[in-house]
């Protein structure tokens, strides 16, 4: 498994879902870079309670905009991060794997969150918000959130 690298092709066009995206690449980086100088297993638990956290903190971020913006999909991606974070909190409940089928059962994780959640359903409401039907307004963005995902939607 190689480290993933930000690429312009990987953006949303919703600046705070990819600053959070981005997040979620350096942790995976950062257990990976880990694991190849033999400290792997000492900072994985570490690694999945800031996954979890990440996870709790972006997936509420990502639902806000759903519902600020009707994506008419929400439910199937909420269901989605449900199962994503189920996962996580999974792992952490399997204290009798040995530390390396956790590892790998960890960096598993990693690589289907990006590439079948993030790559795939994260990206699909992006396009949703650039590209919404004639005559839907931008909604505003949601509290706390910076005012340029509001005008990625025009
Ligand atoms: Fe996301
Ligand atoms: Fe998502």
């Amino acid at each position: 498994m190689r480290p993933l690298e930000w690429d312009v092709r990987f953006g949303s066009g919703v600046p705070a879902l990819d600053a959070d995206h981005r997040e979620f690449l350096s942790l995976h980086n950062g257990l990976l870079e880990a694991r190849g100088h033999g400290r792997g297993h000492r900072v994985l638990h570490q690694v999945l309670e800031q996954l979890i956290a990440w996870a709790e903190v972006h997936q509420a971020r990502e639902e806000a905009m759903f519902a600020a913006s009707g994506y008419p999909a929400a439910e199937r991606h909420r269901a989605e991060h449900a199962r994503l974070l189920a996962s996580a909190r999974d792992l952490r409940q399997r204290h009798a794997l040995d530390l390396e089928r956790l590892t790998r059962a960890v960096l598993s994780l990693f690589d289907f969150w990006w590439k079948r959640h993030i790559m795939e359903h994260d990206l699909e409401f992006g396009r949703f918000l650039a590209a919404g039907p004639p005559g839907r307004t931008a909604a505003p963005a949601p509290a706390g959130e910076p005012a340029a995902t509001a005008g990625t939607r025009a």
